[in-house]
């Protein structure tokens, strides 16, 4: 399992604290495409896609045949003024007879009751690890949220009022 992260710390913190095998630096590698497939020789199988953009563009250059991409979040484009270029998904889903699926958490409203208790167990066994940067004060909550597009959180970015 390899983790993308905007700094150091937080990669190296994928690999101590969260299980990953490896981890990249997507600010300080300059050839990401290049990286990725030298931590996954055999090709990607899985991306879970959470920031779109120049990194997808990466990952979908080494994604394997019959992959498979769950689209969560996109978070390099929710601040584009004009639709976003780049290598297109399309030649890549094509070559490789992968699937493109979008997430959206609200589909599982009905489990969210089963998630919380398992989620919770598994955080009280330590099976499961979560970060948080705690922001205090109501006055500070616009630049936690303008925090989230400079990577100044680890883990889930709280405000405490
Ligand atoms: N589909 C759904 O149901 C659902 C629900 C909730 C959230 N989401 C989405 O899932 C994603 C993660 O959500 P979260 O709440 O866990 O957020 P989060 O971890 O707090 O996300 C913020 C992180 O995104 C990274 N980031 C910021 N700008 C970036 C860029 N241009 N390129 C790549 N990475 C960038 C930053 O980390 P670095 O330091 O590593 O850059 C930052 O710490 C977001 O895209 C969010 O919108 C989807």
């Amino acid at each position: 399992m390899i983790g993308i992260a905007g700094t150091d710390e937080k990669a190296a913190l994928l690999k101590s604290e969260f299980g990953f095998d490896e981890a990249i630096n997507y600010h300080t590698t300059k050839d990401m495409t290049k990286a990725i497939a030298e931590v996954c020789p055999n090709g990607v199988d899985i991306y879970y896609d959470n920031v779109s953009g120049a990194v997808s563009d990466s990952v979908h250059a080494n994604i394997n045949r019959l992959g498979r991409i769950i689209v969560c979040g996109a978070i390099s484009a929710y601040n584009d003024t004009s639709v976003p270029q780049g290598p297109r998904v399309e030649p890549f889903l094509i070559r490789k007879s992968a699937l493109m699926q979008g997430f959206i958490v609200s589909n599982y409203a009905e489990k969210f009751p089963e998630g919380m208790k398992h989620l919770s167990q598994w955080l009280s066994e330590g099976k499961l690890h979560a970060a948080e940067t705690v922001v205090e004060g109501f006055e500070n909550i616009p630049q936690a949220f303008i925090g989230l597009f400079e990577g100044r959180n680890k883990g889930k970015m709280i405000v405490k009022i």
